[in-house]
């Protein structure tokens, strides 16, 4: 299979305009391509692990710092957002609860798609919205 399938790349169109989000963001998916190089690779179920509790710890601090951004604008989808963090972290929590050497291979690479997929989603979806929020709150306060 080839590498491209596995990797995913930033660019400019997932700024969200904020530099702080954007570094979080770019780690995020270092992250996520660890963990699929890693299931490629066929490494140790414990590196494998590690990898995806890395992904759970660096989302958790990832959500909050977003969460207090909203706060901070009184962003209106605030709420709706937050669930939809509660529940990537709750499928995120799963798939690591799940993972265990008596899994197969098509059933670890099913794991790291998954995880690639919830954070693009999310990413795409969720997070673009707040962008445009952002950018349009910024220019009515410097107007
Ligand atoms: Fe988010
Ligand atoms: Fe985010």
């Amino acid at each position: 299979m080839q590498d491209q399938v596995w990797q995913l790349e930033w660019n400019d169109k997932l700024s969200v305009g904020i530099d702080d989000i954007d570094v979080e963001h770019r780690h995020f998916i270092e992250l996520i391509n660890g963990l699929n190089r890693a299931i490629l690779d066929r490494m140790d179920i414990s590196e494998i692990r590690r990898r995806m509790q890395l992904i759970l710890d660096d989302a958790a601090q990832h959500f909050a710092h977003e969460e207090a951004l909203f706060a901070a604008w009184h962003y209106p989808d605030a709420d709706e957002h937050a669930k939809y963090h509660r529940q990537a972290t709750a499928a995120f929590q799963e798939i690591m609860a799940r993972l265990s050497d008596k899994h197969t291979e098509s059933e670890w690479i099913e794991a790291g798609l998954k995880v690639k997929q919830l954070l693009v989603e999310h990413l795409i979806t969720e997070d673009m919205k707040y962008r445009d929020y952002f950018k349009a709150h910024k220019q009515a306060a410097a107007s």
